[in-house]
């Protein structure tokens, strides 16, 4: 698949911003503040309907106006797809040809892309809940039931939660309602786990050449720290342990009033060395690991689904040694859709600068190098 127009429209510091991308390489330079990293924010939103940065979706709505719309038009194999989104104070609104998409998890699986954003380091500084967040993005993108499974759990842990504060108010008595969403949570579990493992195992099976290549360490590996303690998929011990759990936790859990074991308490631990990279690695080995997740997470996508998802690398080369950026470069394959930003072409490795469409962004307008200005009003 392939990003082939990208039109948007009040979006971030854009009023109108209409785009032709080459099916491969893609530059964006220009000075910091131009609405480099918006571009990509706005392709991300496009295929994903939420934004990787902090903040609300009204805070993409250009200041001052009162809704935003990016669409964009989508070259597969042998036809074309129009998606869109609008957002305005009140709503979101997703659009595949026009018809309006009622269920999201669908809309995710179809116009697929792999990010490379500078929050993204915090895969591995940040808290266990952005690293959730990241594998199930990652995992609902190759099978759209897998978020199906994730929400409804979610759904349910809201109601368990719920009714353990009521159990601890009232007083313990009628265990039946707990006792059915107690087995419908763990039905769920298991499909999910099924998922995660497997898909860690993929990114397991990759991540330590990828990671020789980037770097001569090949010692690298991702840990799903499970809440249950279990260290690999089994269908019986999960439901044992997640039954045991719930029988021993229950009294704390009810005056906790919420569940304290389980799939959305779980976290992953990257390994370097057999040292966990959150403590003992270095912000540029930070970068560099997960600029080796991603990749592996691109190859397995293109393993999974056939094709390659669109690869977006915000100022992925700065703070990286030149023979790094290098063996970077290797990974992008001709073809692979790539749109990377930077502040200064130098820091792009010169045969891919040749190759590729650059766009400079300077004074509120977004130019093609060599050739025509794109439409865009102040
Ligand atoms: N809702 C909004 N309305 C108008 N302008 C906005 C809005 N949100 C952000 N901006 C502006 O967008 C600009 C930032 O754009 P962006 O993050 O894309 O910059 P960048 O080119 O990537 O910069 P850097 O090189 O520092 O990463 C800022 O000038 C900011 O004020
Ligand atoms: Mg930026």
């Amino acid at each position: 698949m392939k990003l082939k127009e990208l039109k948007i429209k009040n979006f971030r510091n854009y009023s109108e911003a209409n785009l032709l991308l080459s099916p491969s390489i893609n530059i964006f330079i220009g000075d910091n503040g131009v609405g480099k990293t918006n571009i990509l924010e706005a392709i991300y939103v496009l295929s994903l309907t939420k934004s990787a940065r902090y903040g609300t979706d009204t805070d993409l709505i250009k200041l001052g106006e009162n809704n935003l719309s990016i669409e964009g038009i989508v070259d597969y194999d042998d036809y074309q797809k129009e998606y869109k989104i609008n957002i305005d104070k009140f709503s979101k609104r997703v659009y595949r040809n026009n018809i309006q998409i009622k269920k999201i998890s669908e809309y995710l699986s179809e116009f697929c892309i792999t990010s490379f954003l500078p929050n993204d380091i915090e895969i591995i500084k940040g808290s266990p809940s952005l690293r959730r967040n990241t594998l199930n993005i990652e995992i609902g993108i190759l099978y759209n039931q897998y978020l199906d499974y994730v929400n409804e759990y979610n759904r349910l842990l809201k109601m368990r939660n719920e009714y353990l504060k009521r159990l601890n108010l009232n007083g313990y008595s009628d265990s039946k309602y707990l006792d059915v969403i107690n087995l419908k949570m763990i039905d769920l579990s298991v499909k999910i786990y099924k998922f995660r493992f497997n898909y860690l195992e993929e990114i397991n099976n990759i991540l330590p050449s990828i990671y020789k290549k980037l770097t001569g360490i090949s010692n690298i590996k991702i840990l799903y720290d499970c809440s249950l303690g279990i260290k690999e998929y089994d269908e019986e011990l999960i439901k044992d342990t997640m039954l045991k759990k719930y029988k021993s936790n229950l009294y704390k859990e009810m005056l906790q009033g919420m569940t304290i074991t389980g799939l959305h308490r779980d976290d992953l631990i990257f390994l370097v060395n057999n040292n966990d990279a959150k403590i003992y690695a270095s912000q540029g080995q930070q970068r560099l690991i997960v600029i080796a997740y991603k990749i592996a997470e691109l190859l397995v996508f293109k393993k999974i689904k056939k094709e390659y998802p669109i690869l977006l690398l915000d100022d992925v080369f700065s703070e990286i040694d030149i023979k790094k950026r290098n063996n970077i470069v290797k990974y992008l394959k001709s073809d692979i859709q790539v749109i990377i930003t930077t502040t200064d072409l130098e820091d792009i490795q010169e045969d891919l600068v040749k190759s590729a469409k650059i766009f400079k962004i300077k004074n509120g307008e977004i130019k093609i190098k060599g050739g025509a200005k794109c439409k865009k009003k102040k």
